[in-house]
């Protein structure tokens, strides 16, 4: 297959409309389209809003993708797309738009996972991921612990969360502070004018019999909103930038905590951190001290990486072409609740028609 793969992701699952286009692990064009103004007011972003914004941002940001990597759509070694986790209309835009250029184009079709994407993004600031490595995945929907051997095939799950994620958190902390959405740039912002030991908010799921490598962020988010209420009521001025910067000084205490102890304890070295709360200042910070001191090396991609766009997607499908795996069959469908063990969605006929061909004397 070809030495350094030019492929072409979209990325639909939740409010961007991302384009990217990669060639290896070299990144030619990222280009996004947010929707994320039209949700702002109704405080979190509402499905079909996000849907209809896709449809009309898809074609003109293939478009601009293309220009900017000073491709022909007719080079691309495959289209790759996220077939899920995500929501279920926002996916089908993006599978749709894909399964279109890949037919039209004739180019093969790579359904593949939104997490497993945020993962292997960092190729393309890092170079190829070394295996294993230990991922922190932090975002508005998910936040897990996931070690990976082979990003195209082998994504273990050693943790999770059980209500919140992290980025929820965020964005409902903001709420309760009056900060708008989306919660956690804000938050990290007025947090650098805070004092992070001011409130010592709880640090979910650290006690010595919890589970070592689950989340729990439902309980802070709680603590938080009393904690501002009781201010409140007695009258009193709440020192915002102290609560913002403690309560993310909570958050990235537990998941940098949590993130080193399963690096030490499966014997890795690498840990990467991706989704959107990686763009966290204080949590970037906290995660290279604490690797530091423990000798683990530390890859976090730059902010516009992190949160989603379509170059993490192309990334990944750079490296499924690069390893010769399975293409999509043409009726790959969104699914909203793809496993994270799920990579990719290969053909389920696949090796059917492959041994339909042989047997007819044709090639694969
Ligand atoms: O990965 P992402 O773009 O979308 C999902 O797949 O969810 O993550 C979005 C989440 C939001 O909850 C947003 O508040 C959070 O990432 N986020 C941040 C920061 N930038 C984005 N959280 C903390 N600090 C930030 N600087
Ligand atoms: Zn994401």
């Amino acid at each position: 297959m070809a030495d350094q793969p030019l492929v072409l992701g979209i990325e639909t699952s939740c409010d961007e409309t991302g384009v990217g286009i990669v060639r290896g692990t070299t990144l030619l064009a990222d280009a996004v389209a947010s929707s994320v103004d039209e949700h702002a007011r109704f405080g979190g972003v509402v499905p079909e809003v996000a849907s209809r914004a896709h449809l009309e941002a898809m074609v003109p940001t293939v478009q601009r993708a293309l220009d900017q990597a000073g491709v022909a759509a007719s080079d691309l070694d495959g289209i790759a797309v996220t077939a899920g986790p995500g929501l279920a209309g926002a996916l089908l835009v993006g599978v749709s738009a894909a399964k279109a250029y890949a037919y039209a184009l004739g180019k093969p079709l790579y359904g593949v996972n939104h997490l497993a994407s945020h993962i292997c993004v960092s190729q393309l600031e890092h170079g190829r991921l070394p295996e294993p490595t230990m991922a922190l995945l932090v975002s508005g929907g998910h936040s897990s612990l996931l070690l990976t051997e082979d990003i195209t095939s082998d994504v273990r799950p050693l943790g999770a969360t059980i209500d919140d994620a992290a980025g929820e958190a965020f964005d409902k902390v903001a709420r309760v502070l009056g900060l708008g959405f989306p919660g956690g740039p804000v938050v990290d912002r007025m947090a650098r004018e805070g004092d992070p030991e001011a409130i010592r908010f709880p640090r979910g799921l650290t006690g010595p019999r919890d589970p070592e490598y689950d989340f729990s962020f439902s309980g802070l988010k709680t603590a938080v909103a009393r904690w501002v209420e009781q201010k409140r009521r007695a009258g009193e001025e709440v020192p915002v930038a102290d609560v913002a910067a403690s309560f993310q000084e909570a958050v990235t205490d537990v998941l940098t905590r949590k993130a080193v102890k399963a690096c030490r304890s499966s014997g890795v070295d690498h840990l990467m951190i991706g989704g959107g709360v990686a763009a966290n200042s204080r949590l970037r910070a906290m995660a290279q001290e604490r690797c530091d001191r423990a000798g683990i090396r530390l890859r976090v991609p730059r902010p516009g990486l992190c949160t989603d766009n379509g170059a993490m997607v192309a990334a990944l499908g750079a490296e499924m072409v690069w390893r010769g795996r399975d293409s999509s069959a043409f009726d790959l469908s969104a699914d909203s609740s793809l496993p994270v063990t799920e990579v990719s969605v290969p053909d389920p006929h696949g090796a059917l028609h492959a041994h339909a061909h042989s047997a007819l004397g044709g090639g694969a």
